[in-house]
């Protein structure tokens, strides 16, 4: 068995390839002059580990072209983060349900696939192979752990996200608490006013993604206003589109982390181990 990524997938392939004890293939990566991508493996096996978050299009090209490479090996398709899941269903007339899109086109010349921390579950039964979705909730619990911060609230920002703030609170059987969220445009939120108890507590709140950053912006905000001590963030996929990084640290909040799903500077926790995990190993 080795393990090959994707550009945007790099460091967390070279990790799963650690976790599993073997190697990682190297890749060239280039263009065309017109622009369009190339990729050339190093030493393929009959068993292969792809692994290939998909930030953007070039990154979704990058895995087709590997999966198609790797046309006569037995391979396990690993998507830490998938783009295109959040339009998990046709919303209105006229549009594309693009998770099944995107599942579909990477399922060819795969014999099953992981997800890390799905946006939603039901993605899972759009790809043509079996998939399975594991969580990283347990990892942002033990990484709370090391922040040692004095009897924390967890905080999910909507009702979808309370299993997973349930899970990360279980680590340290911290209090858990929910908000709940009206989406009024892509990068705007509103949330229902509730009393969290906050007032001079240490609050992390946690969320599969931070993508624009209004979420964590709003719930912040709400928070601030009943006292709290100080603010975190923490995800497990750190899109952080238009400089929401930024925006939350201007927003007065002291940390955000993110795994490795989404190769960051601010990526404190892999999700290698569980993936490795979940491929038996
Ligand atoms: C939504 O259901 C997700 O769980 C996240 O809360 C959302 O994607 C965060 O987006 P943003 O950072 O743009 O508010």
């Amino acid at each position: 068995m080795k393990v090959i990524g994707t550009e945007a997938s790099q460091v967390l392939a070279s990790r799963i390839a650690d976790e599993l004890g073997t190697a990682v293939v190297d890749v060239k990566f280039s263009r065309f002059p017109d622009g369009e991508l190339y990729v050339c493996a190093g030493g393929l096996d009959e068993e292969m580990v792809i692994v290939g978050s998909i930030v953007d299009s070039d990154s979704l090209v990058q895995l087709l072209l590997l999966i198609d490479t790797c046309e006569n090996s037995h391979n396990h398709l690993i998507i830490p983060y998938m783009g295109y899941a959040r339009q998990d269903k046709r919303f209105k007339a006229g549009e594309p349900v693009s998770a099944r899109a995107v599942a579909l086109a990477v399922s060819r010349g795969a014999a099953a696939c992981i997800t890390v921390n799905i946006h939603d579950k039901k993605v899972n039964s759009y790809f043509g192979i079996p998939s399975t979705d594991v969580s990283l909730a347990p990892d942002i619990g033990t990484y709370i752990k090391k922040m040692d911060l004095d009897d924390p609230l967890i905080l999910a920002p909507d009702d979808g996200a309370t299993v997973f703030a349930e899970t990360v609170a279980a680590v340290g059987n911290w209090d858990c608490d929910h908000l709940d969220k009206t989406r009024i445009s892509g990068d705007e939120v509103r949330m229902a006013h509730k009393d969290l108890s906050a007032a001079k507590r240490s609050v992390v709140i946690v969320d599969d993604i931070i993508s624009t950053g209004g979420t964590i912006a709003t719930a912040a905000a709400l928070l601030a206003s009943q006292g709290a001590r100080d603010v975190h963030a923490a995800c497990v996929h750190g899109v952080f589109t238009n400089g929401a990084y930024v925006r939350l640290k201007a927003a007065g909040i002291r940390e955000v982390v993110c795994s490795d799903t989404i190769e960051r500077g601010c990526s404190q926790y892999s999700a290698a181990l569980r993936i490795a995990g979940a491929l038996g190993r």
